[in-house]
């Protein structure tokens, strides 16, 4: 096991009536910024139980934060932070409103000259305006670490950002909020955790015998809960397993001591910023072939995961190791998500040379847990998920 420093500072607030207790969780002298996105939240109740949650709190609201955060959208919200002498962000909403808020936190303590420099830059977040969530899409695990995603549709690019100053100080998991998501979005959300265990378990062994174990019980548990997530009834026990699954399927511990890969990420972003499909169904389109391409290095990981996480019991490693990525793809088709690019736009020719040309401009020589994946490979991968 690799040498390792852990800590993860937000507080959660998990199951039914916690948003009721968001008050309790802010600074009784705070000036709020409630910030979220297109407008789910005023159809399905969660807006009306957070307002009647704030009563007592001085809140001001910035809506319209749309999927894929947009940079243009966000310096709105930063000149409102600004105007209003804001001290504190609540975000109200899945992933994007998260993020968009992460980004928000960090950009209103800046000091440099533009903003656009935490991103283009990477500029890490010491410390950020502080910050809540009231989660109401499990899917990116992004109310319990310090990470975001920004896009700005100007440049068609989307850049990640994080530090230690972006964690939430409080998030609140209620699956009831579970109820209104569109099944799409629900199986956006298991194919994007599933991916996160995948991205920080399909490396090699360090024998963490503990994190391979605890990323085998997530990717588990998320394969029993699927179909009771995808059918129309909605079931409390499986919307709950389902929740703390993507929370922690991306809450820094099952990262803790082992190499991680993040390249189907890294390639996914792209095919997002291009072409604007959601986040989790780039991941779908990219994993089959990176782990094709990769087969050498991963193999041995990849074998272990076909024999615990899906009973593979016959075969040579080779052989086994290709069997998890088979059953890997027949689970996304299962979610109902299709895995070929060619599946979402005609116009496919040439991506592969757009990213990877991408990724030569950034001097990304190599990416994945070995640094080992370079522009041409990546052009190699991009080119097989067609
Ligand atoms: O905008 P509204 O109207 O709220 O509708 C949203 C949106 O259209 C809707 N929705 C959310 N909660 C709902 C609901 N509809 C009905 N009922 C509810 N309770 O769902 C749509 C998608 O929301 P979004 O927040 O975009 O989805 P998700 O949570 O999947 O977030 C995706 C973003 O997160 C980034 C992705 O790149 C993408 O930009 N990621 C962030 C990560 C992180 N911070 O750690 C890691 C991930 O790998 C990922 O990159
Ligand atoms: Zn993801």
């Amino acid at each position: 096991m690799n040498n390792f420093q852990y800590k993860n500072p937000t507080k959660v607030l998990f199951g039914k009536g916690q948003i009721e207790n968001i008050s309790n969780e802010i600074p009784k002298d705070a000036k709020v910024l409630l910030l979220y996105g297109g407008g789910s939240i005023k159809k399905n109740g969660i807006y009306e139980q957070v307002k009647t949650a704030l009563s007592k709190v001085n809140v001001i609201e910035f809506g319209g934060i749309p999927a894929n955060p947009e940079y243009e959208v966000l310096l709105k919200a930063l000149d409102i932070i600004k105007e209003e002498k804001v001290t504190f962000l609540l975000a109200v909403g899945g992933g994007s409103v998260i993020d968009g808020t992460k980004f928000l936190s960090a950009a209103s303590l800046f000091e440099g000259e533009t903003p656009w420099d935490i991103l283009s830059k990477n500029i890490r977040t010491e410390k950020g305006m502080p910050f809540g969530s009231v989660l109401t899409l499990p899917a990116t695990g992004s109310e319990m670490n310090s990470g975001a995603v920004i896009t700005r549709a100007e440049t068609k690019e989307k850049f990640a950002m994080g530090g230690p100053g972006l964690f939430p100080q409080f998030s609140i998991l209620d699956p009831e909020v579970i109820k209104s998501i569109p099944k799409r979005q629900i199986a956006n959300g298991l194919a994007d955790s599933f991916t996160h265990v995948l991205e920080q378990y399909m490396t090699y062994s360090v024998d963490a015998k503990l994190q391979d174990r605890f990323a085998e019980s997530i990717l588990q548990t998320l394969i029993e809960i699927a179909p009771t997530m995808l059918k129309d009834e909605f079931d409390y026990k499986a919307a709950s397993n389902f929740m703390w699954s993507c929370t922690m399927a991306l809450n820094g511990l099952i990262q803790q001591g082992v190499p991680s890969d993040w390249a189907i990420h890294m390639m996914g972003h792209e095919l997002t910023a291009l072409f604007g499909i959601d986040h989790a169904r780039t991941l779908a389109i990219i994993t089959e072939s990176h782990y094709k391409v990769n087969l050498e290095d991963k193999q041995e990981k990849l074998a272990q995961y076909a024999e615990r996480v899906w009973n593979v019991t016959d075969g040579t490693l080779e052989e086994k190791a290709l069997a998890g990525i088979e059953k890997t793809t027949e689970f996304f088709k299962s979610l109902g998500i299709d895995t070929k690019l060619s599946d979402y736009t005609k116009d496919y020719i040439g991506t592969a040379e757009i990213i990877s040309k991408r990724f030569e401009e950034r001097g990304w020589k190599g990416i994945g847990e070995k640094g080992k994946v370079t522009p041409a490979l990546v052009e190699k991968i991009v080119e097989m998920s067609y």
